[in-house]
């Protein structure tokens, strides 16, 4: 089943654009992602994707989050595992163009069963062009 690969922890690729979306669309109209293409975050605060991450086990994971800004100015976002903040305003600065992707990767925690991983936009401008998460 997709989301379990399981030996120790989680690990492996997550799309945003099948994830839960709330205020914002699936669009396809740059290039550069992977999958069937990317969430354009709505430009206001509080604008998320919500995955389900199913692990083994306890673990602490690496969290890898793939995204784009065309835009001159960062676009913070709260990194949530499982309804605790683990990253607040984290920053996903410009990355030249909305063809040109950047991951930012943190550790976070994992507990055994379907963990929650939320990254809510935090300011007016909304987030960033989102396009996965990578579980490693
Ligand atoms: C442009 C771009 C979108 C992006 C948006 C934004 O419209 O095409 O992909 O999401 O800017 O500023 O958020
Ligand atoms: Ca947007
Ligand atoms: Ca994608």
């Amino acid at each position: 089943m997709r989301g379990y690969q399981l030996v120790s922890g989680a690990s492996g690729v997550y799309q945003a654009e099948e994830a839960r979306i709330s205020q914002g669309v699936v669009e396809s109209d740059h290039t550069g992602f992977n999958g069937s293409g990317f969430v354009n975050y709505t430009n206001i605060s509080g604008s998320y994707v919500e995955w389900n991450v199913e692990s083994a086990a306890a673990a602490s994971a690496t969290l890898g989050l793939r995204y784009a800004n065309g835009t001159t100015a960062n676009r913070p976002m709260d990194i949530t595992v499982n309804g605790t903040v683990v990253s607040a305003g984290r920053a996903f600065n410009p990355t030249a163009d909305w063809d040109t992707w950047a991951t930012s990767s943190l550790a976070i925690p994992l507990k055994s069963g379907t963990n929650i991983i939320r990254a809510t936009a935090t300011t007016a401008g909304g987030g960033p062009n989102v396009d996965q998460i990578t579980i490693s």
